[in-house]
């Protein structure tokens, strides 16, 4: 999306100049390979792009919104492991090229760097920055492991998955846009409706993602495709066919979870799915929060348009990357 080029550009410049020790090299070379190979920067954008909003310059929140893409480098570095994931953003994961011990510890480092960058805040903001990062940082871990616990659940309720989802991915949108409003000093009323409007953008976000990991082609995602398939993951592409299959289609379902060919076992699901409808029900499902989403959105009240933000989120949610 070119409107975002120079917010993109400001973060990469950012990240560049994070001067990492060159040993031991099985630390840091994993660190500076991770974060070198890309990704969207859609997080740390939105910090600079909430501080806008509420009429601070985006340079000023550039620590915070460095903290933020650290953290989630951290996080997907871990859940690559988690995940038995093969491939990010079109590379070899960490576990893969170097072991799953290399990927622990040089995950670990790259946590604590991103308190490092959050930490140049200015002092006057400090105080609530960390609150809040540390609440998100505890609520990722428990998404991640409610995520990792339904792989072994017979059924899980739309209910509970959209717990999961806040927990493991919107609740850092909803961080990364607050981290902004907090810098530029926004009203709580309106950082309360910018986490807000993250929450839900998180949350369609999520449900895109779990539409590209089946739908998407593997060249522009840059992951395993069915990755989430393989793993029994309670996706909301599962969780719906599950609501809506007949007696015969729960059948179906109970043999694609038990299905030991990876090939066939992402055929079964596929094949289920088209009956089901499922991409159109899961598409329903993203655009209702999408909606709230625009709701909160469009009651904050701020100094500046609010343009980018109804086309980032566009973007975001039709994605194919
Ligand atoms: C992947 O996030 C993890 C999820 C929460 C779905 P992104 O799709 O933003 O990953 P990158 O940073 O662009 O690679
Ligand atoms: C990841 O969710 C969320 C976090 C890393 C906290 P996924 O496991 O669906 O993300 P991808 O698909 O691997 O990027
Ligand atoms: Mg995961
Ligand atoms: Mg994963
Ligand atoms: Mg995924």
């Amino acid at each position: 999306m070119n409107a975002l080029e120079e917010y993109v550009q400001l973060i990469e410049e950012g990240l560049e100049k994070i001067n990492l020790p060159k040993t031991p090299e099985n630390l840091y070379q994993p660190i500076d390979y991770f974060i070198q190979i890309g990704g969207k920067r859609i997080r740390p954008v939105l910090t600079l792009m909430a501080a806008e909003l509420f009429g601070t310059k985006k340079e000023s929140a550039l620590p915070a919104a460095l903290a933020i893409e650290l953290f989630h480098n951290f996080s997907l570095i871990h859940d690559d492991i988690m995940d038995d994931a093969p491939l990010r953003r079109g590379k070899q994961t960490v576990h893969e090229k170097w072991n799953s011990n290399i990927a622990i510890l040089s995950g670990d480092v790259l946590f604590v760097i991103a308190y490092q960058e959050l930490s140049k805040q200015s002092r006057d903001h400090l105080f609530d920055l960390l609150n809040l990062f540390n609440k998100t940082a505890i609520e990722v871990c428990e998404g991640q492991q409610m995520d990792m616990d339904f792989e072994l659940l017979p059924t899980v309720t739309v209910e509970a998955y959209i717990e999961m989802i806040r927990l493991k991915t919107s609740v850092l949108l909803g961080c990364a846009l607050q981290f902004g409003a907090i810098i530029a000093g926004a009203s709580k009323k309106n950082q309360a409706l910018i986490y807000e409007f993250g929450i839900n953008l998180g949350i369609a976000f999520q449900i895109q993602d779990d539409l590209l990991d089946l739908y998407g082609e593997q060249k522009s995602v840059g992951k395993q495709v069915g990755g989430d398939i393989l793993a029994n993951k309670k996706t909301l592409l599962c969780i719906l066919a599950e609501k809506h299959a007949d007696q015969k289609n729960a059948l179906l379902l109970d043999e694609m979870f038990k299905e030991k060919d990876p090939e066939l076992k992402i055929s079964k699901a596929k094949h289920l799915f088209k009956e089901l409808e499922i991409f159109n029900k899961c598409s329903a499902e993203k655009e209702h929060y999408m909606k709230l989403a625009i709701d909160a959105l469009t009651a904050i009240e701020s100094p500046t348009k609010k343009d980018l933000f109804f086309e980032i989120s566009h973007f975001l949610l039709n994605r194919d990357a």
